[in-house]
């Protein structure tokens, strides 16, 4: 509800001590923000600080919300608090037990409609204060293809192949060709198929780890940003797009990607996803690319191609180029 959330954050911020930090702030702030996502996220680690106050709105997934508690810990001074806000439909009522293992007193706020504030006083030490501590090595599998990645808790798919993206593997098999990962989370198409390829992301933590495991990949950090090439065309744009805004299903970044896509392709190249069954992939791509195909199904999922994309479709967008000094920028800042 959005007047609540507008309570819930005015109380939030309402008692922010001293120097404070707003992890993904509501509105706008005096102090130091921090973002996940692209475009406002930059970086995958909170700023140095020490912090007095750290204000956080609850982030979708328990393991997130773990992540980022030990990270506010981090950067706290031994006076120092942590606020936690949000709604109760944004899991702001558990919260209080991800703030027990590193904060001594633990106190939940009052309620203000249907969310509330978490405070924990007390900061204990030794939390963990970048991203990379918590990767942990995971191996994937997806048929004959096998890779070891690093994965971090709060990730797409933490610690596991999603079933979407094995499906997608599988049907492509080893690259022979110059490909795209749109959305790559944490690089473990890259990793199975291995080849010349490179990785786009909005995610600042799934971009770090992804760069972890291909420290000799161009992964770019970017919302909705089709990287060239250096020269010419990809010959494949593969993704396991996203499809999920707040809780909802959200077909968005597809649409966009049909559309965007035959601006980087090569002359002969294709776009190649995996999407659940319920998305009408034929018709969202049939007015950008001439043929339109299943290549691999399942219960849950279908793989689609589209190639041969309509002379009118080449210029509808024009994407970042891979080598773009904001690539290179954007790549500076967020390797940590
Ligand atoms: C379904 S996951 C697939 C992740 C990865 N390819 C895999 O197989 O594990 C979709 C990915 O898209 C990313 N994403 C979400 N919105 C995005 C956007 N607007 N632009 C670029 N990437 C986005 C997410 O961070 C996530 O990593």
């Amino acid at each position: 509800v959005r007047g609540d959330i507008d309570r819930i954050w005015a109380s939030a911020r309402a008692d922010a001590r001293g120097e404070a930090l707003f992890v993904e702030p509501a509105g706008d702030v005096l102090g130091a923000t921090w973002h996940r996502w692209a475009p406002h996220g930059l970086s995958p680690d909170l700023p140095a600080g020490p912090f007095d106050t750290v204000v956080l709105r609850v982030p979708r997934g328990r393991e997130a919300l773990a992540v980022l508690v030990e990270l506010s810990a981090s950067r706290l001074r031994p006076s120092g608090c942590l606020r936690v806000w949000g709604g109760n439909d944004e899991g702001i009522r558990g919260a209080g037990r991800a703030l027990l293992p590193w904060f001594a007193q633990v106190e939940t706020g009052e309620a203000r409609g249907h969310g509330r504030v978490v405070v924990g006083r007390a900061p204990r030490a030794g939390a963990r204060s970048q991203l990379l501590d918590f990767a942990v090595p995971v191996e994937v599998r997806a048929g004959a293809l096998r890779a070891v990645v690093h994965s971090v808790p709060g990730l797409f798919a933490h610690a596991r192949l999603d079933a979407g993206s094995a499906l997608l593997a599988e049907a492509l098999g080893p690259a022979r060709e110059r490909w795209l990962d749109f959305g790559c989370g944490a690089g473990m198409l890259g990793a199975l198929r291995g080849g010349d390829w490179t990785g786009v992301d909005a995610d600042t933590w799934a971009v770090a780890v992804a760069r972890a495991t291909h420290p000799d990949r161009v992964v770019v950090l970017g919302d909705r940003t089709l990287p060239r090439p250096a020269v010419g065309g990809w010959d494949r744009v593969v993704s396991n797009p996203p499809l999920h805004r707040g809780g909802a299903d959200d077909d968005a970044v597809v649409s966009w990607l049909v559309d965007a896509s035959p601006a980087v392709l090569a002359p002969d190249g294709e776009v190649v996803v995996v999407l659940p069954r319920r998305v009408p992939f034929r018709a969202m791509a049939s007015a950008r690319y001439r043929e339109v195909d299943v290549v691999a199904s399942d219960d849950a999922y279908r793989v689609w191609r589209a190639r041969g994309a309509h002379p009118a479709s080449l210029s509808l967008e024009e994407p970042t180029s891979a080598s773009s000094p904001a690539r290179r920028d954007a790549r500076r800042s967020t390797a940590g």
